[in-house]
């Protein structure tokens, strides 16, 4: 019989390489395909897990991709990108962040994903220094793992109540110093940088000559405030890789397209990665993305003034449940609680919830050390299905 996933652990893992064993997964997949089994057998679950916005694409992009498959395209494009999406990537970076940027700085990527994995394959040596936000998207630490980089964690900060501490991440930062990895707004804390936090963090990489990857990912969803982006600090443009994509803005998470913008020995080493793996984007979705690029602005308004209303009924009803505290995130769709009071550890709770509540969420270990007593819940699901999951939690944690 062939081997199927689930008998895969009676085989040997020393086949596997070491740098593909010591990488780490995302636990919001692994809800989601439990949150999925207990669905089909008949469970109402709300779905709180995945950092998915649920609302439908633009029709005007989906029309833009119809429009490109009609016209044929459907072959390989240059493997850094269609040149029109690179300019306009460049304009919309440059006319966002108020800095300069060359579509030749430009790679358009399948998936932002694949700029974190890009920026540290082209950086990393084994052995280098890279500090990662803890709690994190846990593709930061993942990655460092898999390449023998050694991760240093820093805890990012939480909202109005845990501001990041700029002083430990200065002391941080030594001779081995390779890279900081940034992420505002962040996940899954929901923190957004001022400008002077992100002109002292700028400070601190040009003094200890650290590169940065700036992961902008959630630079459109903020709710109130301004996205300052470490790549218009001085000094900062030639040591910054920009990380931002389609998938959040413009709810496009399936259709997998994001980009880098980076000094031009870095997009060079990106593109060179990208021949390498995907070959390049989609190409009919590079047509997609232009269209998104090119459109209305009120699509992704919309979108935030839903995730606000979503934002204060999911902060507002988990402030009022026995023993959690919740910062009100200044951006992304993801509200971090502090769940220590409860008794619980964070994975039992958050089995719990699914199991019992049918509430899908993800614990916060899952996002490193720093995330522990926490559990993230995103808020992408209507009004009425984030009441719900609040007031089965209640009955859960009062039981
Ligand atoms: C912080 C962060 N960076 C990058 C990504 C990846 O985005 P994409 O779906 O475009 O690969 C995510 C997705 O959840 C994210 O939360």
């Amino acid at each position: 019989m062939p081997a199927t996933g689930n008998s895969a652990t009676s085989l040997p893992s020393t086949r596997i390489a070491a740098r593909c064993r010591r990488m780490g997964t995302e636990a919001a997949f692994r809800v989601f395909a439990r949150a999925k089994t207990l669905e089909a057998a008949g469970r109402d679950i709300i779905h709180l897990e995945m950092g998915e916005p649920d609302f439908p694409t633009p029709s005007f992009i989906r029309a833009a991709c119809e429009a490109a498959l009609a016209a044929g395209h459907t072959g390989y494009a240059p493997a850094a990108g269609l040149p029109a999406l690179r300019t306009a990537v460049a304009s919309y970076v440059a006319r966002t962040r108020g800095i300069h940027v060359e579509p030749a700085q430009v790679v358009i990527t399948p998936g932002a994903k694949a700029v974190i994995f890009f920026t540290y394959m082209a950086l990393l040596e084994p052995g280098d220094e890279v500090i990662v936000p803890d709690p994190g998207f846990p593709i930061f630490e993942s990655m460092a793992d898999a390449l023998g980089a050694v991760r240093v964690p820093w805890h990012p900060g939480s909202g109005t109540q845990t501001r990041p501490d700029l002083d430990r991440l200065d002391s941080l930062m030594g001779p081995k110093t390779k890279l900081l990895v940034l992420n505002s707004p962040g996940n899954p804390t929901g923190i957004v940088y001022t400008l002077p936090e992100i002109a002292r963090i700028a400070e601190l990489c040009v003094k200890h000559d650290v590169l940065v990857l700036s992961d902008e990912i959630y630079s459109r969803i903020l709710f109130g405030g301004t996205h300052h982006s470490i790549a218009a600090q001085p000094g900062m443009a030639e040591r910054t890789v920009l990380l931002d994509g389609f998938s959040k803005s413009w709810s496009m998470t399936g259709w997998r397209l994001g980009y880098a913008v980076a000094p031009l020995d870095i997009a060079a080493a990106f593109e060179k990665l990208m021949t390498n793996s995907a070959s390049c984007a989609v190409h009919f979705v590079q047509h997609a993305a232009l269209a998104a690029l090119a459109g209305p602005a009120d699509e992704v308004e919309r979108m935030v003034a839903a995730f606000t209303l979503r934002r204060d009924a999911l902060v507002d009803g988990l402030a009022a449940l026995p023993g959690v505290r919740c910062d009100r995130p200044a951006g992304s769709f993801f509200a971090f609680a502090d769940i220590r009071e409860t008794g619980f550890d964070a994975r039992s709770l958050a089995d719990r919830l699914l199991e019992e509540a049918g509430v899908a969420c993800v614990e916060g270990p899952a996002f490193g050390a720093g995330g522990a007593g926490h559990i993230r819940f995103s808020f992408a699901a209507d009004v009425a299905r984030i009441r719900a999951a609040t007031v089965r939690m209640g009955a859960l944690l009062r039981s």
